[in-house]
């Protein structure tokens, strides 16, 4: 049997991936993964002859791709922050816009140097955590899931940074078995209406854990507010990440349960609004 090449493969498998707006992307980055070996190296290697095995598990990658699973639940990778990160379909893929919420609760703790005591809501495959205690040096994280399966991501992810020791994991449903007091409390809580979820081709792969809101998308942002009243120290903050098209009425909401608080709205990259800010 003739072999093929990786060239020869990679431009059969672009053609393939009609409905995907970067396919050349795509593909290297299967071969990357595959082949071990990084997209520079994938591109610079284009006569490598492919053995048998090395072609079944690309076409199986690719079969994948084509039925619309996110690149990352096929490398098991994505990178956050500058940090890579294990992902399995156990938890939510990072996404970008969530940088903007590390980015401003590092802000925060660089003004605020006497504040230390955080913790992460919701943490998923330990973005948030991860790399605030990566910042921080001397910061005391508490990181929370309900899922042990996320948990067993975010510990591992911990590791390949040396940060496992650094972080305290609890298994719980929001803040209630912790009793605080917290100096920062940090969530992305799952926000998205349940109607409007249940329409949208993401919840196909990633976990409904992560992502149903509730009917009006604020049912775990307004149990979690509610406990922190009680879990939050004087001078502490809130940052959470928000669904965009919920932005006033999240807003609302924090003013109803902090009357008292300074509250701002941070928005992304493309102009939605993102993150919100309480400080009490
Ligand atoms: C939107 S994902 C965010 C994951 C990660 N923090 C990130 O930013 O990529 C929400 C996470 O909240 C967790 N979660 C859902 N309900 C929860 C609850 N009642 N208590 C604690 N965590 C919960 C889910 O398992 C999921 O990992």
């Amino acid at each position: 049997m003739t072999k093929i090449k990786l060239q020869e493969w990679m431009d059969g498998a672009i053609c393939s991936l009609e409905n995907s707006e970067t396919p050349f992307l795509e593909v290297q980055v299967i071969c990357a993964s595959v082949l071990g070996k990084t997209r520079e190296w994938i591109l610079s290697h284009n006569e490598l002859e492919l053995g048998k095995d090395q072609v079944e598990q690309l076409n199986v990658l690719v079969t994948r791709l084509k039925n619309g699973e996110p690149l990352a639940y096929l490398t098991g990778q994505r990178s956050f922050y500058g940090l890579d990160f294990k992902v399995s379909p156990d938890v939510l893929i990072p996404r970008p816009e969530t940088e903007l919420l590390v980015e401003e609760a590092a802000a925060w703790l660089e003004e605020n140097p006497h504040r230390r005591k955080a913790v992460d809501v919701g943490t998923g495959s330990g973005i948030i955590a991860i790399t605030l205690a990566d910042l921080c040096a001397d910061l005391e994280m508490t990181a929370i899931d309900v899922s042990e399966k996320a948990l067993a991501v975010a510990q591992e992810n911990a590791r390949q940074h040396q940060l496992e020791e650094r972080i305290r994991w609890e298994q719980g449903d929001l803040l209630s078995q912790q009793s605080g007091p917290f100096d920062l409390i940090l969530a992305n809580l799952p926000y998205i209406p349940t109607s409007t979820l249940n329409q949208l081709d993401v919840i196909k792969f990633e976990p409904r854990l992560a992502l149903d809101g509730g009917a009006n998308g604020l049912i775990f942002i307004e149990q979690l507010l509610s406990q922190a009243v009680t879990r939050l120290l004087p001078g502490g903050a809130i940052f959470l990440e928000i669904e965009s098209t919920l932005g006033e009425e999240t807003l609302k909401l924090c003013q109803t349960i902090f009357p008292e608080a300074k509250t701002h709205l941070f928005y992304d990259f493309a102009q939605l609004a993102r993150v919100i800010r309480i400080e009490i």
